[in-house]
């Protein structure tokens, strides 16, 4: 049986590696034995709407410093109003991007790492963070005219070696998400249903 206290799990990847669609495909599985919150960043609150509504899709980009602080003040709230909240009851809140999308995009736009980690000091840390892995021409062919302004080739390389970089320090498990889409949900379940063995004892 899973503690009182709920699990935090966020998934991480480049638009196009079939993100939204994998963490869907999980939070099924886990809702036949888990109550389970299914949550995304950017959030629905106010600050996340404003970057999702008036500035991802827009025409001009905005300097990545001033992106890291808008995306830790949606992450701030998002966590205080619904992440938070449901943990307290004792759900598994599993999260489409979090802190590591910051830290990937934003310090691709070489912004400080440790900087971006210091705005976001008062936010909580997954449980478990997963990172689905494709290489970044694959994605870019996925995503055809819905792209947001992160993403050109260039800047995709960047943040897939970033999100590398935190898998070779074990703070994302990697899931290659090259294979079909039922075989990349198997190879995601498999981590979570590891992990929350693991949780339980
Ligand atoms: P999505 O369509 O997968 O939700 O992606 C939204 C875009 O926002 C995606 O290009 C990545 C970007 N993003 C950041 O740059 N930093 C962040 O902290 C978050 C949460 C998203």
């Amino acid at each position: 049986m899973l503690k009182k206290k709920g699990i935090f799990i966020c998934i991480e990847g480049l638009d196009g590696a079939g993100k939204t669609t994998q963490t869907k495909l999980l939070i099924q599985q886990l809702k036949k034995s888990y109550d389970v919150l299914y949550t995304s960043e950017p959030s629905k609150g106010l600050i996340g709407s404003f970057i999702r509504e008036k500035y991802l899709y827009g025409e001009n980009r905005l300097s990545p410093f001033v992106e890291a602080l808008l995306f830790a003040a949606d992450r701030i709230e998002h966590v205080q109003t619904e992440i938070l909240p449901a943990l307290k009851e004792g759900k598994i809140v599993v999260c489409d991007r979090y802190i590591y999308s910051s830290l990937a995009y934003q310090g691709a736009g070489e912004v400080d790492l440790q900087w971006i980690q210091n705005i976001n000091k008062s936010i909580l840390y997954p449980d478990l963070a997963i990172y689905l892995d494709i290489d970044p021409v694959k994605v870019l062919q996925r995503l055809n005219s819905k792209r947001s302004i992160m993403e050109n080739l260039e800047t995709q390389k960047k943040v897939r070696n970033l999100y590398l970089r935190f898998v070779r320090s074990e703070k994302l498990i990697l899931v290659n998400a090259d294979k079909s889409k039922n075989k990349v949900a198997k190879d995601l379940f498999i981590v979570v249903q590891k992990f929350l063995k693991g949780f339980s004892r």
